[in-house]
């Protein structure tokens, strides 16, 4: 069992217009459903090449891009170079391993990575660790699938029961727990739901 080598997909990883179309949706189910406020300072963990920040960009304050992928460190360093985005930076971090950073954060935000950290409700302490008191917590990721979204031998989460995810995450420290769908990922036959999960620091 592996993980899938995000290194190695970095630099192409903006090329796919489905990824650039999940962005976008995701980002716009938060505007909707977070109270954003003025200039949150925002966490994006496990941002890859930091689509989901850019797609928010005119809606956030400092902002940190995070990921344990050098490559896609990269790709984020220079996009914010390329676009200017003086009030985004990059940090490797892996809250799964490593203490909380001491600064908190109005907002974290995640997509698609949840399903590759293994201890859910860990990362989700760790979560609540991060936020300021009322911070927003805003994780989309895969619905349960049947495992065929990554394929037999990859060692991830086939997406999340809701209720258990809600459940996990109030156990945490979140209130206002809300979950719902924001996009579908077509591939071949199949249509794979990504909710949107919403929750307080309390
Ligand atoms: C499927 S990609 C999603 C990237 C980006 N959020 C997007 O949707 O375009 C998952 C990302 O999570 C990162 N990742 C995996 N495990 C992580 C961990 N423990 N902490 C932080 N990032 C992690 C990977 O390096 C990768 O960039």
């Amino acid at each position: 069992m592996s993980q899938p080598d995000f290194d190695a997909r970095a630099a192409t990883w903006d090329e796919d217009p489905r990824k650039r179309a999940r962005a976008e949706a995701v980002a716009n189910a938060i505007v909707r459903r977070v109270e954003l406020g003025d200039a949150p300072r925002t966490l994006e963990y496990g941002a890859g090449t930091g689509l989901l920040s850019f797609a928010l960009a005119d809606r956030l304050g400092e902002t940190v891009l995070a990921d344990t992928s050098d490559g896609m460190l990269e790709e984020a360093r220079k996009k914010i170079e390329r676009f200017g985005a003086k009030n985004f930076g990059v940090a490797k971090l892996d809250l799964s391993n490593e203490p909380p950073p001491q600064i908190k954060f109005d907002l974290i935000c995640s997509m698609m990575t949840l399903h590759h950290i293994p201890d859910t409700a860990a990362i989700l302490r760790a979560f609540k660790a991060t936020l300021a008191k009322g911070g927003h917590l805003a994780i989309a990721d895969l619905d349960a699938e049947d495992g065929s979204f990554h394929g037999p031998g990859v060692d991830v989460h086939h997406g999340f029961d809701r209720e258990r995810l809600a459940t996990l995450a109030r156990d945490a420290g979140f209130d206002e727990v809300a979950i719902e769908t924001c996009f579908e990922i077509p591939r071949g036959e199949q249509r794979y739901s990504v909710f949107l999960l919403t929750a307080t620091a309390s």
